[in-house]
């Protein structure tokens, strides 16, 4: 990509209170590339959660910013990721998306590996000369991987900070969400899978968008008005705000409007319900003091953990994740996380509450998938080439109905995609 084209990508006028972005960058295949080196070949990536490898030998299979992997738990009880491509000839060696499994033996030609990644098997080893090392044959591994609170990332680059340095201010919000749970919270079995004909930063933005949902979403509110949930002043509370948390993630949060399992009572969730979920408001207050305690139960939360991570706490905690495929087409992965030890009664209304707002049968998330086709198609028009994020952009408290935390995001990308220090390296190397 000629450094030219990286100009005027995007307007940062903070004296005027101007922010805009060149429509080129949702539309364009070279800033696709430079996204996947710079972004998504550079930052942690969330590749999944502990609890969804729980016994030894479980593991999951998923593609991750392009790459096909396993995590897998070892006989030894560790988490380990590891690239799924056989370092024989190149097959998948796993083409389940999950199982148990005491090896993983390569369709192509039958070499074997345990859960560690190690060669075990190899048909024919004889026909080898004695340079052949099974060592060094073991599964590939990203060049980082770590967790945080069950939550596992990769990074590709050896380089890359530390993954509790790289969370920054977003560590207090995955603590608000893992806080919930006495045992550690867990992602239930199952995922949302779906694709949208639209950029992937598009599902950032709308993710963390804090005003679309009485346009977009009408339908779903007056569903909710109508079964009993009062909407009016949760969004405009003094509980309200927007932050940049550091290296490009940002967060909403706000005086839940919606009934919350974990623990916010609201008349839809029956009358046998409100007990147990008061029992359990008082739970957090012993535990966390009843200001915290509040925070938890009673504010829900829009987090983006740069560049692709969403976690919506809000009726129910969606983890969703998105890879661009090409630049006007995205795949969406979205998963529910709850408290492990919570009863079957309130993990039904928490799923209930996924399903009927989140994910591809929901009330919200066809609308949004329509929104973000819709600008997609808008972008076609090449002579219009700015799209407008300065709402907010002067005040000194932001509100979650501003846009600071949509352009956090772009003003990290930004700084990815253009940086000179990775420019001189490359010219170095
Ligand atoms: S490619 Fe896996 S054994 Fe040949
Ligand atoms: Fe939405």
């Amino acid at each position: 990509m000629k450094d030219a084209a990286l100009d005027n990508l995007i307007i940062d006028d903070q004296k005027a209170g101007i922010f805009r972005v060149n429509r080129r960058a949702f539309v364009e295949n070279e800033y696709l590339d430079r996204e996947l080196a710079r972004v998504f070949g550079k930052c942690w990536i969330y590749a999944g959660h502990e609890s969804e490898i729980s016994q030894a030998g479980d593991f999951r299979s998923r593609r991750v910013a392009g790459r096909p992997l396993i995590l897998v738990r070892g006989d030894d009880g560790v988490v380990r990721v590891l690239f799924n491509t056989c370092t024989h000839r190149g097959s998948l060696v796993c083409r389940q998306p999950r199982g148990n499994a005491r090896s993983f033996q390569c369709p192509y030609h039958a070499w074997t590996f345990n859960c560690r990644g190690d060669l075990i098997g190899v048909p024919g080893e004889s026909s080898y000369s004695d340079a052949f090392d099974r060592a060094e044959l073991a599964l590939g591994r990203p060049a980082r991987m770590d967790s945080y609170r069950g939550f596992i990332f990769v990074s590709f680059d050896r380089a890359a900070p530390g993954l509790s340095d790289y969370l920054a201010g977003a560590k207090e919000y995955l603590d608000l969400v893992c806080d919930q749970s006495e045992t550690g919270m867990k992602i239930s079995e199952g995922a949302q899978a779906y694709s949208i004909r639209a950029n992937w930063k598009l599902l950032v933005e709308n993710s963390i968008d804090g005003y679309h949902g009485l346009p977009t979403h009408q339908r779903y509110f007056t569903f909710l008005t109508d079964s009993g949930v009062d909407l009016r002043g949760g969004l405009d509370s003094p509980h309200q705000k927007a932050l940049d948390l550091g290296n490009g993630h940002a967060v909403i949060e706000y005086l839940s409007p919606f009934g919350r399992p974990i623990a916010r009572w609201v008349p839809s969730f029956g009358e046998l319900a409100k007990a147990r979920i008061e029992e359990k408001q008082r739970r957090l207050e012993e535990r966390f003091g009843a200001e915290r305690a509040f925070r938890i139960a009673q504010t829900g939360r829009n987090l983006l953990i740069f560049p692709n991570l969403i976690i919506n706490d809000i009726m129910a905690i969606t983890v969703r994740t998105f890879f661009p495929i090409s630049p006007d087409y995205m795949e969406v992965n979205a998963w529910n996380l709850g408290p492990a030890e919570e009863d079957l009664e309130d993990s039904g209304l928490r799923l209930d509450n996924f399903l009927t707002f989140l994910g591809p049968g929901g009330f919200a998330t066809p609308d949004d998938v329509e929104m973000l086709e819709a600008c997609q198609r808008g972008f076609a028009n090449r002579e219009v080439q700015w799209s407008d994020i300065s709402r907010g952009m002067l005040r000194q408290h932001p509100s979650i109905s501003d846009e600071l935390q949509i352009r956090t995001f772009w003003r990290r990308w930004h700084e990815l995609l253009t940086a000179p220090q990775l420019r001189r390296a490359r010219k170095a190397a």
